[in-house]
């Protein structure tokens, strides 16, 4: 029996030969040659206005609280349906998060709830481009201007993705990336911070240096470095650059491989969601879609269980993600009882189906047809 892992890290092969590289040059701690490169990368290709490359995304939206200068008592809006980093980073510096609710059409921020909770204590809004399908941004922005918000990208799912044709990661005044091993693209952990609004430059250099004005001391502006700020380790190992920049030499072709492999699900399961076992993703016009993730919507969480146990049984891992943030025991005292009921559906019914570069077109019609003959066993 074949057996299908859920995600495959992509490897290009040059990732030890610029790793090596990185170690010959005799600079291997931060901001070293391929960091350099990475960033450039991004800002020449992307038009993002500065990047800063961090240990993970996780990181990045930390560096990005820190930057917005979030104080206790100020209140920040993000979906509940999101990752636990989205909301960690911002209730670390003391700020109550406000849950949203998710969208009827995908399991994105619903954007026109958002100013229902807005307060004189809202300072930012946290949109998560999931699986790297675009928030209505435009709407955002209105609002964001309208309170004098802050708006704040995780777009750890959304490299090479967009909104009416602009990049995702260039709208908000600050975003966040993800080079986790389970993103398209990847260096094990890392992650990358944005930053798209001048004023934020020069203090985002400082935070991610630790605090000091390292940076401006390698470039002659000052005389001598020193403790200016916060800040924190926020930058990798040029070695972990040097990986990334091996896997960003590919993204054209990592990028066609994925969306062909996205096609292949949506088209061979198109069936089922015709007869009403499941529903398949909806990418609103507004939005690209990057080929981060393939999901499904189950009926029920009774068939979500059972059809990843069914395909565990056939050596196929699928995996559902996300609990929603405002029932956590983290978090449910402070959210309080208002409910968020599509956070919860998309937590109960959404399940991930294996993909990856590698997976080939034999193993994709394998999973779909295991999951043709889960269904045809239901009544
Ligand atoms: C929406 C979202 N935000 C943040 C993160 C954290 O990313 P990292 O693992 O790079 O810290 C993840 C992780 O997958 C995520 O899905």
């Amino acid at each position: 029996m074949i057996s299908i892992p859920f995600n495959k890290p992509y490897l290009s092969g040059k990732e030890s030969d610029y790793i090596v590289e990185a170690v010959h040059s005799g600079k291997i701690s931060g901001n070293g040659i391929f960091t350099r490169k990475c960033q450039f990368f991004f800002e020449d290709n992307y038009g993002f206005r500065k990047c800063l490359l961090t240990t993970s995304c996780t990181d990045a939206l930390e560096m990005a609280a820190i930057l917005i200068d979030i104080k206790p008592g100020d209140e920040v809006i993000m979906p509940s349906y999101t990752f636990v980093s989205t909301a960690n980073a911002f209730v670390l510096r003391g700020a109550k998060v406000i849950f949203c609710d998710s969208s009827q059409i995908n399991p994105n921020i619903d954007v026109s709830l958002i100013e229902t909770l807005i307060t004189s204590k809202t300072k930012a809004i946290v949109i998560v481009h999931y699986a790297g399908v675009s928030c209505d941004m435009d709407i955002v922005a209105v609002l964001a201007e309208k309170f004098n918000l802050f708006v704040i990208e995780d777009a750890a799912q959304a490299i090479d993705s967009y909104y009416k044709g602009r990049r995702l990661g260039s709208l908000g005044h600050l975003a966040a990336f993800s080079f986790h091993e389970t993103k398209n693209i990847q260096c094990g952990e890392g992650g990358m911070l944005v930053i798209n609004d001048e004023q934020f430059i020069k203090r985002a250099e400082i935070i991610w240096e630790k605090g000091t004005n390292r940076s401006a001391f390698f470039r002659g502006e000052v005389g001598k470095y020193s403790w200016v700020d916060l800040g924190s380790s926020f930058l990798p190992s040029d070695m972990l650059a040097a990986f990334l920049y091996a896997q960003l030499e590919n993204l054209e072709i990592i990028q066609k491989r994925r969306k062909e492999i996205w096609n292949t699900y949506q088209e061979g399961l198109l069936a089922l969601e015709e007869i009403g076992y499941l529903q398949l993703p909806k990418i609103p016009g507004f939005a690209s879609n990057n080929g981060h993730m393939f999901y499904i919507l189950c009926r029920t969480q009774v068939d979500r269980t059972g059809l990843i146990d069914y395909l565990k049984s056939k050596n196929v891992m699928a995996v559902f993600h996300y609990l929603s943030l405002h029932k956590s025991y983290f978090y449910r005292e402070v959210h309080g009882v208002r409910a968020l009921p599509l956070s919860d559906f998309y937590s109960e019914n959404l399940m991930r189906l294996p993909f990856y570069y590698e997976l080939n077109t034999e193993e994709q019609e394998q999973i779909m047809q295991y999951i043709f003959d889960f269904f045809s066993t239901l009544v």
